[in-house]
């Protein structure tokens, strides 16, 4: 069964170091078949990926040593049967004030658990910024 993983971070980066790392993770994403979407604030990162288990580990593992971002942090790890991003590599979504408004509330929660409220939110908002292009 298809895994789903969403983290939140701290930007460290440039739009022009985003435009990169989108161009390498569409072609890498696919090459693995996982599917999800990049959201980047002026201060931070929310990511969700779909697909093969030890896919996501592959791409985590790059991720995590990455110095374009800091403080990553799993939100959300979870078996899913239904693809949400399906058809998009990597959907890449710019900055707004709703959802940074979430991943904010999201990465500064107090308890180690986020609100399924709030992911669900995220996650929706996403797809429907994904879906909007
Ligand atoms: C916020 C953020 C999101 C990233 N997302 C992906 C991604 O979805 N897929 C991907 O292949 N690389 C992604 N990268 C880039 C990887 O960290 C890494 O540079 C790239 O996959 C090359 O892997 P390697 O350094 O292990 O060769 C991301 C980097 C950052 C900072």
């Amino acid at each position: 069964m298809d895994g789903s993983l969403l983290y939140v971070s701290r930007r460290m980066c440039t739009e022009a170091e985003i435009g990169d790392i989108v161009a390498v993770s569409r072609v890498r994403n696919a090459s693995l078949g996982v599917s999800g979407a990049l959201i980047a604030s002026r201060t931070r990162f929310a990511q969700f990926f779909e697909g093969p288990p030890a896919g996501i580990a592959t791409l985590m593992d790059s991720i995590r040593r990455d110095d374009r971002h800091t403080g990553i942090d799993v939100a959300l790890e979870a078996t899913t049967e239904r693809r949400r991003f399906s058809g998009w590599a990597l959907a890449y979504i710019g900055s707004s004030v709703f959802i940074d408004g979430l991943i904010v509330t999201i990465a500064e929660r107090a308890t180690p658990c986020p609100d399924p409220g709030h992911l669900e939110r995220l996650i929706r908002a996403m797809q429907e910024f994904a879906q909007g292009r």
